[in-house]
This record gives C-alpha cells, sequence and structure tokens, in this order.
C-alpha cells in the first residue's frame, strides 16, 4: 500500500485572515529550486518583478514581460506544494485600462497556476484593483516605494517622510483595502507610518524596508541568500554568504576536474540521493 502525503496550499483567505496574528513570511523566488528548497518556511512566495534584476541582470525591473513572470511563475508553481504564489503584473501590463490588465492577470494566473498578483500603483489604480477582484483575481496591491515608478521618482528613496507624502501613502493604502485587496506591500516607509497603515486598514501588510510594525515581511531570496553581489539594501539582514559558498565549491570542482579526481563509479549512469 503506498502512502500519500497531501500537503495544503496556503490559500489566499487564509493569507487575508493572518491579520495581526503570527507574522506572515514572505520570501521571492522565480526557479523550481530555490522555490522548492523555501516552500518549507514561508506562508507565500512573490515571483517578482525583481526576476529582471536578480535572474536576467537588469538595472531594474521595468523590463520584464507578463510571458516571462508567467513561465518564472509556472515554474515556482510547479516546484512548490505550500506556499501561497503570487506573481507581479509587469511595468506596461495594468496601468492603462482595468481590461487590459484582466487580460494580463488571467494570462499569468492561467499559465502559472498562481493564486494572485500584485500590482504596483496609488489609488488611481484601485479601480483596476476592484476590477480584477470582482471577476476572480486575487489581488496584493503594493505601495509606498514603487519600483515601477522609478523614473518618476527619480530613484529608489524611501518615501512618507513628509505629512503630505505619508498622507498620499494613506490614502492609497485605504483606496486598496475598499477595492478589495486581501494584503498591502508597504515598500520603503518608516516605522511610524507603517504602524499607522498596519493600524487602519483590516488587512495584512507585508513589509520590505519597512520596519517589524507591518503583519510580515517579504524580502528578495537573492539578497538574504548572499548571491545578489555587492549591492543589498541597507535593510536587508544576509542570512548566507552564498556566494563564498557558490565560489569555494566552483573552485574545488575546478582542482578536482583538473587533478582527474572523479568519483570511482563515474562509468555508472544513474541518480543517488543526496539528501
Ligand atoms: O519584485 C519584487 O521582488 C517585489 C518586492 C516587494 C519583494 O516586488
Amino acid at each position: 500500500m503506498s502512502t500519500q502525503i497531501i500537503t495544503k496550499r496556503v490559500s489566499v483567505p487564509e493569507l487575508r485572515g493572518r491579520k495581526s496574528q503570527e507574522k506572515i513570511v514572505g520570501l521571492t523566488a522565480h526557479s523550481c529550486n530555490i522555490a522548492r528548497v523555501i516552500d518549507d518556511y514561508v506562508d507565500f512566495i512573490l515571483v517578482g518583478d525583481s526576476t529582471a534584476m536578480v535572474a536576467y541582470g537588469h538595472t531594474n525591473t521595468l523590463s520584464i514581460t507578463v510571458d516571462q513572470l508567467a513561465a518564472h511563475g509556472a515554474a515556482v508553481v510547479n516546484a512548490t506544494v505550500r506556499a501561497c504564489v503570487v506573481v507581479d503584473m509587469p511595468f506596461g501590463s495594468y496601468q492603462e485600462s482595468p481590461e487590459l490588465a484582466f487580460r494580463n492577470a488571467a494570462k499569468i494566473i492561467s499559465i502559472s497556476g498562481a493564486s494572485a498578483v500584485k500590482i504596483e500603483g496609488g489609488a488611481v489604480l484601485a479601480t483596476t484593483v476592484k476590477f480584477l477582484v470582482d471577476r476572480g483575481i486575487p489581488v496584493v496591491a503594493h505601495v509606498g516605494l514603487m519600483p515601477q515608478y522609478l523614473n518618476t521618482l527619480g530613484g529608489f528613496r524611501a518615501q512618507g517622510l513628509d505629512e503630505a507624502s505619508a498622507q498620499r501613502i494613506i490614502e492609497d493604502a485605504l483606496a486598496h483595502e475598499a477595492a478589495g485587496a486581501f494584503v498591502l506591500v508597504l515598500e520603503g516607509i518608516g516605522e511610524p507610518l507603517a504602524r499607522r497603515i498596519t493600524g487602519m486598514v483590516s488587512i495584512p501588510t507585508i513589509g520590505i524596508g519597512a520596519s517589524p510594525a507591518c503583519d510580515g515581511q517579504i524580502l528578495v531570496s537573492e539578497d538574504v541568500l548572499g548571491l545578489s553581489g555587492s549591492e543589498v539594501p541597507r535593510f536587508v539582514k544576509q542570512y548566507l554568504n552564498g556566494e563564498a559558498l557558490v565560489r569555494a565549491a566552483v573552485e574545488q570542482y575546478s582542482v578536482d576536474v583538473k587533478n582527474g579526481a572523479f568519483p570511482e563509479k563515474h562509468h555508472c549512469f544513474g541518480f543517488k540521493a543526496v539528501k
């Protein structure tokens, strides 16, 4: 008799219901192997438009496409059984109209199998959030520092530093909550503002560079694992020096190959368990 372990994926309503409870843990992933490993420890995985930077080496997030993120989303969904998978809607795929946003979000969801999409934008996009939610597409709204607005902002810098700008971010957050977003990502804002917004909205807030006052945190996996090169945002705590480990391993591999130090059974094809 074969035994089968059935694991249930964290659902959108479950994440939505985690307001003010145990903190929600999020990380990004864009490929199956990292996704498979982190799946045991996180509540949700974001296939972020930061894939443009960490997988393709671009200097910002603007150049990734719907097709690329849908394909990376499928890799992450296929490799995971537990975490709720959310895929970013890339720049240009939703700002023009709610209808365009729906077509692209539906494409992302149907190709990837993800549970939800994320969009960046202020209150002006609340109509789009409602349009998607009313048609069966759960939405995470991302406010504060919005990297897709890089050219308008003139750089990646903290937001909400004066009362007028803090007030605008609060209005953005409230508009998205009213439109039906199930989670709010708050990026690049200070603790007092993160605390204010978290206390005002009934949906969980997930911070990135927005202090522990949020209901959870999302970071880019490569930053946490020391695989992003030299430029890592100041608020990131690095848990592993992945680059040093990979360098040491590949250096040893190179030495072994040059010395002919192959495993004894190198001629026997097959696989061995590595766990
Ligand atoms: O693309 C991304 O990685 C993001 C962050 C919120 C993690 O949007």
